[in-house]
């Protein structure tokens, strides 16, 4: 057990839709494919890819996708919006420490907040993954918070409207560890200015990197160049941007 993981498992599928746009996801996909300048045809993994979103935006594209996730429930709901979209997924249900991909992608993808989940030492192993899982000059692509923006912005407590009730989130950030807690509460009276504290529905806990040290984690002698940038719309990064973005080129 990782400390998120029942978080993930419960508590993330009955909210992922609200926080997670299929629509950013289209541009998102736009950006990095003109970005990597991805060849036609190219092979990508999206890691953890959560409902699909941004599997389904690279597939809508012409690429040849695996998506991997370890919750059945999100997998499922990939598999359905795929053959809405009348696109073929290849989706493995498979925790992202025990990736085995040797030397098959084009690109690689971690987006949305996914890594920083273990201990620094298996969110390295994690990153090892990705870079295995790349052929020779294949990209990888990470998208998460900016840490430094973070720990001067992040609200006390947040509420989101979620399918008629509403979400409450209750943030901490401990600099002594670089950890990001928050708890998650469902109120089922939709009104975000009720005083209800509403029942607690999963605890998340994620390590936020800055710039410097994920940089490092990728260990910068492997990869022919790295950049960082804001956003996945190549927003310049800055301590001001709300994201960290590496874009690596095996
Ligand atoms: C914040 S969501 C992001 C999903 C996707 N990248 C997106 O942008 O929609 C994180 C995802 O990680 C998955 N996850 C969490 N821990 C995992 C693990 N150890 N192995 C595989 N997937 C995991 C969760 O099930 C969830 O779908």
């Amino acid at each position: 057990m990782f400390q998120s993981e029942r978080f993930f498992r419960e508590a993330w599928p009955q909210i992922s839709h609200a926080f997670a746009s299929p629509t950013d996801a289209a541009s998102d996909a736009e950006w990095i494919v003109g970005a990597v300048a991805l060849g036609a045809g190219a092979r990508v993994l999206d890691a953890p890819c959560g409902f699909g979103r941004h599997s389904i935006e690279f597939a809508r594209r012409g690429h040849q996708v695996t998506g991997v996730d370890f919750s059945e429930t999100e997998l499922d709901r990939a598999r359905k919006a795929a053959t809405e979209a009348r696109v073929e997924l290849r989706l493995v249900c498979q925790d992202i420490r025990d990736m085995e991909f040797p030397g098959e992608f084009d690109l690689a993808v971690n987006l949305f907040s996914s890594i920083g989940y273990f201990s620094d030492d298996e969110d390295r192993l994690v990153i090892d993954r990705f870079w295995r899982a790349l052929k020779p000059g294949g990209v990888f692509v990470l998208d998460t918070r900016n840490r430094d923006q973070l720990v001067r912005s992040l609200p006390p407590e947040e509420r989101k409207r979620v399918n008629g009730w509403t979400v409450r989130i209750e943030n901490a950030f401990d600099p002594a560890t670089s950890r990001w807690r928050a708890r998650w509460w469902r109120i089922k009276r939709a009104t975000a200015k009720s005083k209800d504290t509403g029942e607690l529905i999963g605890e998340s806990e994620i390590r936020l990197y800055s710039a410097h040290e994920l940089s490092a984690m990728l260990r910068p002698e492997r990869w022919g160049r790295v950049e960082l940038y804001g956003g996945l719309d190549g927003t310049p990064f800055s301590l001001d941007a709300a994201r960290l973005v590496l874009v690596a080129r095996k």
